[in-house]
């Protein structure tokens, strides 16, 4: 038997992605939608413009879309929420028993709610005690900004080989990071925009020191290093590209570090959980690389691409990194915060 899960937000860019990621998955099955009153009534085929390759399972396409107010059967619920209602809705959804796998941004930040991701802080779920107490059974777990997934993801082997002094970093996002129909083609097309809304520098800013940092009784300690961020819309349909720059505790060379990346690991792929990549970071050795085109998809869009380490006169090294905003930076990474929770028999 799946276990039936909950889609908030179906609609959207992210839902989308929850719903085409979720077809031939072993343990969850998609038995609700929601989004907002626009949608709410219709089948998902009528009220959603559907944006990803082939169609929607025709069993989900079937499925009448519900308001959030709606009584959901299923006790996991994943939201690809817009922020303007992400807040209140998720935490009415917690204080009803559900646990609500989040990719907004308005929980994120909330001292008892883990900011997961499952090969850097696992144990940050130690925290849901706490949570569940105040909301009487259910919780909020989140996973962080898409630019921020594949930032924290690269930065968890350096900091913990040779300890993060300081961290520069410039993005180039993706259109899809920007929602559908997010921004408009006459601003975009021939174009580089130096600025995304919503506080995106503030979060890639503050987020990682979160995920980087420790639990202490119950009490999350950022890690200390400051983050400076510029970030820059690009006219790129899917895969944030970053120029990362950093201060190290201990200087190491490039090669040394470029193993660091190569080598990490952590509890998904020692679990084997199903959306897991077997390594979560690919290093490439060729001077172009990485590009979105080219290597958004590896390990089906859940592994992080890095390339062109080298020493830097400022810094101590600086590399690119590219990650897959929808998929690892979004609705797969929520899919692999639930596969962890299961793993560790957290779900209610
Ligand atoms: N796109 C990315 O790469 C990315 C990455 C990480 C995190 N996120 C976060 O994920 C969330 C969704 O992003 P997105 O890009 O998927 O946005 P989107 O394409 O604009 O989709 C927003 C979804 O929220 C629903 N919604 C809007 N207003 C609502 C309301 N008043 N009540 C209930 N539902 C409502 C929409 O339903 P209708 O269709 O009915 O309007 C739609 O399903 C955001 O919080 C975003 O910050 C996005």
């Amino acid at each position: 038997m799946k276990i039936p899960v909950g889609i908030l937000g179906a609609t959207g860019a992210v839902g989308q992605r929850f719903v085409q990621l979720l077809a031939d998955h072993p343990w969850f099955e998609v038995a609700e939608l929601a989004a907002s009153d626009r949608s709410a009534g219709k089948t998902y085929a009528e009220a959603c413009t559907w944006r990803l390759p082939d169609a929607p399972p025709e069993a989900v396409g079937k499925l009448v879309v519900t308001n959030t107010d709606a009584k959901f059967r299923s006790r996991v619920l994943f939201s690809g929420l817009d922020a303007s209602v992400a807040g209140e809705v998720e935490t009415a959804l917690a204080s009803r028993g559900h646990a609500v796998i989040s990719n907004s941004r308005n929980h994120r930040m909330d001292p008892d709610v883990p900011l997961l991701i499952p090969e850097v802080n696992p144990d940050h779920v130690e925290a849901l005690p706490v949570q569940r107490k105040r909301t009487g059974g259910g919780y909020i777990v989140t996973n962080p900004n898409c630019s921020v997934m594949g930032l924290a993801i690269a930065l968890a082997p350096l900091h913990r080989a040779f300890g993060l002094d300081s961290v520069a970093v410039v993005t180039l996002q993706a259109l899809s990071g920007a929602g559908y129909p997010g921004v408009a083609s006459m601003d975009i097309a021939d174009n580089v925009i130096p600025y995304i809304g919503g506080g995106e520098e503030e979060k890639i800013e503050s987020e990682p020191q979160k995920i980087l940092g420790t639990l202490e009784k119950g009490a999350f300690v950022p890690a200390p290093f400051p983050i400076t961020a510029s970030v820059h819309r690009v006219a790129v349909s899917d895969g944030h590209t970053m120029a990362i720059m950093v201060k190290l505790g201990r200087r190491t060379s490039p090669a040394e570090a470029a193993r660091v990346l190569a080598e990490f690991r952590g509890e998904p792929q020692e679990r084997e959980l199903p959306f897991a990549p077997r390594r979560p970071i690919h290093v490439l050795s060729a001077p172009d690389r990485p590009q979105p085109r080219l290597d958004r998809d590896r390990e089906r869009a859940m592994a992080v691409t890095v390339g062109r380490v080298r020493a830097d006169r400022l810094f101590d090294l600086k590399f690119e990194a590219l990650v897959h905003n929808t998929v690892r930076g979004a609705a797969g990474a929520a899919i692999l915060n639930a596969e962890l929770l299961k793993a560790r028999d957290l779900l209610p």
